[in-house]
C-alpha cells in the first residue's frame, strides 16, 4: 500500500471503521500478571513472559550489576567495539544450551529473522514458509528478494507438492505458532528439506524455555538436533524475560552471518548489561523446572474449564491459548467486556492473523495462580450472555 500525505487521515479512519485500529496500552510498574494499565490494576493474560522471569529479583540485580560493570550503552556495533565479554559469554552459553557449535546475538527476533534469511537467500531463490509464520520470517524472505511461497498451515504434504526442485534454498517455520500455540510438524519437514537440499530454519521464539528438557525448546521436545534442523532462531524477550534474540548453528553458518547479516552488522550491539541479565535468567529457566510444571498445570486447568463452558479453543498444549472470535469486531467486543471485568486479553486481528480468524490470544505465565485461571474462566463464562448490541455470545 502506498499513502500520500493527504491519504493518512482517511486511511486511519478506514482502520477505525474496520475495527482494526490499534493503540499501545501504557503500563506503570513492573511486568507481571497484575500490571497497572492506564492507571488501573488488571489481571492480564497477554504477555510472553511465560516463566515469570521479567521481574525476577536476580535478573534485575544482574542487569544492575551489568550496567555497573559495562556501562549502559554498548557504544557501537558488534563488529566495531560493541561486543563485550558479557555478549561473548552469553553466546557461548546459548550455543551450549541449544546443543549447537555457536550462537550469534541479535537485538531482536525480528532482526534475527531478517538477518539470517537475507544472508542466505537471494533473488534467484525460493523460500517456502508456513502460511501462519511470524511476520519477521515472511519479511526476511521479502528483504532477500527471493520468491516467497507460503504453504498451508502445518501441512508438510502441501509443502512437498509445491516444491518444484530447483533453487529451493530455505524452508522456515515457527516452532510453536505465535498466535495459535500449536507445534510445527518439524519431523515431517526434515526429510522434505533434505530431499530438496534446502536449509531448514525453525524459529522457536515460543518454545524455548517452555518445552523440552530444561526448557531446551520444541526441537528438544521432538527429539531433533542440528543434523535435522541446521538453523535455530530463539528470542530472549519471551520465556527468558529480557530482550534480544539469537541464531544458533554450525561454526560456518555463524561466521557467514557475521560477514553477511545486515541486521547484525549495521546496528548498535544490545547493552552488555542485558547479556548479563539474560545469562542469569537462562540459568534460572534451566534449573527451575517447577515453572514449566506450573504452566502445564495452569494450561490443563484452563482447557478443562474452557471445555466445560464449550469455548471454541483449538488444540494447543502451550501457554498460548487462542479463543477464536471470527470477525475483528467480535474479538474487540469480547476483549472490551473482559476489560470491564478487570481482565486484560488482547484482541488479535488482521494483519497479525488471517481475515476471519480474529481472536483473543490468551497466554499464561508461571507467575499466574490457579485462582487467576478460575477468574478468567468465570469472566469468559459471563461472555456467554452477550447482549445483541455487543455481538454474539462465546461458546455454546
Ligand atoms: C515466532 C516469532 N519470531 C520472532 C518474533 C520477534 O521477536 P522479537 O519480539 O524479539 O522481535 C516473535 C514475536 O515477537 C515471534 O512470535
Amino acid at each position: 500500500m502506498s499513502l500520500s500525505r493527504s491519504d493518512l487521515a482517511g486511511e486511519l479512519d478506514r482502520l477505525r471503521e474496520a475495527h482494526l485500529y490499534r493503540t499501545p496500552r501504557t503500563l506503570a510498574g513492573p511486568q507481571g500478571p497484575r500490571p497497572l494499565v492506564d492507571g488501573r490494576r488488571m489481571l492480564a493474560f497477554c504477555s510472553n513472559d511465560y516463566l515469570g522471569l521479567a521481574n525476577h529479583p536476580r535478573v534485575i540485580a544482574a542487569l544492575k550489576r551489568g550496567a555497573d560493570t559495562y556501562s549502559v550503552g554498548s557504544g557501537a556495533a558488534h563488529l566495531v567495539t560493541g561486543h563485550s565479554i558479557a555478549h561473548q559469554a552469553l553466546e557461548e552459553e546459548l550455543a551450549d544450551f541449544t546443543g549447537r557449535a555457536r550462537a550469534l546475538l541479535f537485538s531482536s527476533g525480528y532482526l534475527a529473522n531478517l538477518g539470517v534469511i537475507s544472508a542466505l537467500t537471494g533473488r534467484a531463490d525460493q523460500v517456502f514458509e508456513d502460511r501462519l509464520n511470524h511476520a519477521s520470517l515472511l519479511d526476511g524472505a521479502r528483504l532477500s528478494r527471493a520468491r516467497l511461497r507460503r504453504y498451508a498451515h502445518a501441512d508438510p504434504r502441501a509443502l512437498a507438492r509445491m516444491l518444484d526442485g530447483d533453487q529451493v534454498r530455505l524452508i522456515a517455520t515457527d516452532g510453536v505458532f505465535s498466535m495459535d500455540g500449536d507445534l510445527a510438524p518439524v519431523p515431517e519437514l526434515v526429510p522434505i528439506a533434505r530431499r530438496a537440499d534446502a536449509w531448514l530454519l525453525v524459529d522457536d521464539a515460543h518454545g524455548l524455555g517452555v518445552l523440552g528438557e530444561e526448557g531446551r525448546g520444541s526441537l528438544d521436545h521432538l527429539g531433533l538436533g542440528p543434523e535435522q534442523v541446521p538453523i535455530l532462531v530463539g528470542t530472549l524477550g519471551k520465556a527468558f524475560g529480557t530482550a534480544g534474540a539469537f541464531v544458533a548453528g554450525s561454526r560456518e553458518l555463524i561466521e557467514t552471518l557475521i560477514q553477511r547479516a545486515r541486521s547484525y552488522i549495521f546496528t548498535t550491539a544490545p547493552p552488555p548489561a542485558l547479556a548479563v541479565a539474560t545469562r542469569e535468567s537462562l540459568g534460572i529457566a534451566q534449573r527451575e523446572s517447577w515453572r514449566r510444571e506450573r504452566l502445564r498445570l495452569l494450561i490443563r486447568r484452563f482447557r478443562a474449564g474452557a471445555a466445560e463452558l464449550g469455548l471454541p479453543l483449538p488444540d494447543s498444549a502451550t501457554p498460548i491459548q487462542p479463543l477464536i472470535a471470527g470477525t475483528a469486531r467480535q474479538a474487540l467486543s469480547w476483549s472490551r467486556r473482559l476489560e470491564r471485568l478487570g481482565i486484560l486479553v488482547m484482541a488479535i486481528r488482521p494483519p497479525t492473523v488471517p481475515e476471519g480468524s480474529s481472536r483473543l490470544r490468551i497466554s499464561f505465565s508461571a507467575a499466574h495462580t490457579t485462582e487467576d485461571v478460575d477468574r478468567l474462566l468465570e469472566a469468559l463464562g459471563s461472555l456467554r450472555h452477550e447482549t445483541p448490541e455487543t455481538g454474539s455470545a462465546v461458546g455454546r
